[in-house]
């Protein structure tokens, strides 16, 4: 369409979105598929925390807050980022968000020019590179492999950073590979941005609380770069409130600043309501809500061993988040049953249809020999899942 502007035209849609849309599509046609596709707890949000929305409504918590969010969110934020990660900062340094997608948007809207470069290990979560377009940056991509975690090292980053580099942007815990960085790979990737001052790192910790082992570290617990780090965080993940679209960012003062300025010409802030219902979730021990954290340990395990049955897939046992990204590089170059597998999109739209079971496939995570399959789903559906791919596999003619 020629009306649309050059920037729209660039843009992909979301990988997960075009194959959840098209598991909905056959359900409607009435074939039974297991959509293993999206990130979300498929938990309800914990009543204290809808009771506090409730009281906020009855409150007449109906007008705008101001573009950063309450204060009393913003302390409470603040609060959390001590006790959680031992950092410290001021509740001028916070800026509460649609979500952590906009506070990832806010920071980049904030610091790139045309045609900076934003790094991004891959693999990434698919929205990244979309993002760094739609501010009119370029991605400069850093491959890893299952061999090696996922992760990059110091090495790897100091070869991608360039004069142009505006940012590294990261999600550890990692969405899609469940994996994240210990304390002495951030000390060893602080200690190379620390020579690049003209970089910012922008930190990802949407996963942090859907972690099974020790509790994840911050790069901005390194003192040298704290002024050169944007924490991004959010309630989507860790309280199973996604729709309620609660998000934020801590960083610099002058970068908060510039977020708050981009904020309140976008969208004036965020939900009043669910900023106050935030409030309630951030001061509750979060003790409170292990129990969906061992719940989905518990897939976790049984998810890991079933897909280490699959001919042909190699998986890792993921840390963090909840997701298996098995590394099916095996049927690359195959055709099965006639059907030419390119990269692993191919093999996902191919399970899709053939075995009923939705995944999302790694190009659009940067790499293409991967399979991402979203376990917060149920214990039996996910036992059918690999039972479906296990039969699909086994039955088809591979050449
Ligand atoms: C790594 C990562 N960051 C951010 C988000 C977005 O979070 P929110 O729902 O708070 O916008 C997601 C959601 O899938 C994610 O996987």
């Amino acid at each position: 369409m020629d009306r649309l502007s050059d920037r729209i035209k660039r843009l992909g849609y979301s990988q997960t979105f075009v194959m959840s849309n098209k598991a909905r599509e056959m359900r409607a046609q009435g074939i039974d598929v297991i959509s293993l596709t999206l990130g979300e707890p498929d938990f309800d949000v914990p009543d204290n925390i809808k009771q506090a929305a409730h009281e906020a409504i009855d409150q007449n918590y109906s007008h705008y807050s101001p573009v950063t969010g309450f204060i009393e969110l913003r302390e409470a934020i603040v609060h959390k980022l001590k006790r959680d990660n031992g950092l410290t900062y001021q509740p001028n340094q916070i800026c509460v968000s649609n979500g952590a997608k906009q506070a990832i948007l806010n920071v980049l809207a904030a610091l790139l020019n045309d045609g900076d470069e934003v790094i991004l290990p891959a693999p990434f979560w698919v929205s990244y590179d979309e993002m760094v377009k739609m501010m009119g940056g370029t991605s400069v991509i850093i491959n890893t492999s299952y061999t090696n975690d996922f992760k990059i090292t110091a090495e790897q980053l100091q070869e991608a950073i360039t004069p142009r580099t505006k940012a590294i942007l990261y999600s550890s815990p990692c969405n899609p590979s469940g994996s994240y960085y210990t304390y002495d790979e951030l000390k060893s990737l602080a200690a190379v941005i620390a020579k690049h001052p003209h970089v910012t790192v922008i930190s990802d910790e949407i996963y942090e609380y859907i972690n099974y082992e020790t509790s994840t570290r911050s790069i901005a617990a390194f003192p040298e770069i704290y002024e050169q780090v944007a924490v991004i965080n959010g309630m989507s993940k860790g309280f199973a409130m996604t729709g309620w679209r609660i998000g934020y960012s801590a960083c610099p003062e002058w970068l908060a600043k510039a977020c708050d300025k981009v904020q309140g010409q976008m969208t004036s802030g965020a939900n009043t309501v669910a900023q106050r219902a935030s409030i309630t979730a951030l001061q509750t021990d979060p003790s409170k809500y292990r129990f969906m954290i061992d719940e989905f340990k518990k897939r976790r395990d049984l998810f890991y061993e079933l897909t280490k049955e699959i001919p042909g897939f190699k998986v890792l046992l993921p840390k963090a988040a909840f997701y298996l990204f098995p590394d099916v590089s095996f049927y690359i170059g195959k055709t099965l049953d006639g059907q030419k597998i390119e990269n692993a999109d191919d093999l996902s739209m191919f399970l899709l249809e053939n075995a009923q079971v939705g995944s999302v496939g790694g190009v659009s995570f940067g790499n293409p020999e991967c399979l991402r399959f979203s376990y917060a789903a149920s214990e039996e559906n996910l036992r059918e899942a690999m039972k479906r791919i296990k039969d699909c596999l086994s039955r088809v003619e591979i050449a």
